[in-house]
């Protein structure tokens, strides 16, 4: 037991993050907006740890994690694992430059079939906003990635999310623009869901941090 609490302290040993501290503050601003029983749970202490490293851009951790702080972070995991409130709490920390805008894919679906292809551009070309004259790309955190290719409201025509995905990678690469994401989805999943193209692209614009395969259903 002493040898594992050993193991655990080490790896989230970051000359950046004073991690007890971020931890405490989670929990307190997860009890506030995400729900009373909100609660850290030990098994989601290196989940955490990671994506503090990518926010707080910990080099050395980053290395050792396999993170590219240049990407974006997609967040995987089973059903109610708690993507989504971490994704909204860990904004909380940052500072506004940093700071993305969470918006769910389905959402955005809803939004195309009622406004069309300028939502496209909304969420890709279009994302800037003007900081002190100048044009900074707009970070998106797109919830629950390859759920909306349920919405069958226009076929196989347009799959939105796989568009505005190919798009936001041309300006990740001209202006890196940053995406984020959350997704049920594996790898192979994402990939029957929007393609090769867009699984390709998305490797080389976002990390992947995953839950594990087992991690429980915090809804119940
Ligand atoms: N650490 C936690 N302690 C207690 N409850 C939590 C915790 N994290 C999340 N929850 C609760 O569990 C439920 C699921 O959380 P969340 O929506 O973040 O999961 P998710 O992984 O995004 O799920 P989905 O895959 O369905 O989108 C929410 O009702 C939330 O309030
Ligand atoms: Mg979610």
């Amino acid at each position: 037991m002493a040898s594992h609490s050993k193991s655990h302290s080490e790896s989230v040993r970051s000359n950046v993050i004073q991690f007890d501290k971020c931890l405490e503050f989670l929990e307190k601003a997860g009890k506030e907006y995400i729900s009373p029983k909100f609660q850290i749970w030990k098994e989601d202490h290196l989940i955490i740890f990671k994506l503090l490293v990518y926010f707080y851009q910990d080099k050395p951790n980053a290395e050792k994690h396999g993170i590219d702080l240049h990407k974006g972070i997609l967040l995987t995991g089973p059903v109610g694992c708690g993507k989504t409130s971490l994704m909204t709490l860990l904004r909380f920390m940052l500072a506004p430059k940093k700071q993305y805008i969470i918006k769910s894919a389905r959402d955005i679906t809803l939004e195309f079939i009622q406004d069309g292809y300028s939502t496209i551009n909304k969420y890709s070309k279009a994302a800037f906003q003007q900081t002190g004259g100048e044009l900074i790309p707009k970070a998106y955190c797109f919830d629950d990635l390859g759920v909306e290719s349920n919405i069958k409201y226009y076929g196989n025509e347009t799959n939105v999310m796989a568009e505005i995905l190919l798009s936001r990678y041309d300006m990740f690469i001209s202006r890196h623009m940053l995406t984020h994401a959350t997704t049920n989805l594996s790898a192979s999943e994402i990939e029957n869901c929007y393609g090769n193209r867009v699984r390709s692209r998305m490797r080389e614009m976002i990390n992947v941090i995953a839950f594990d395969k087992e991690a429980k259903d915090k809804r119940v």
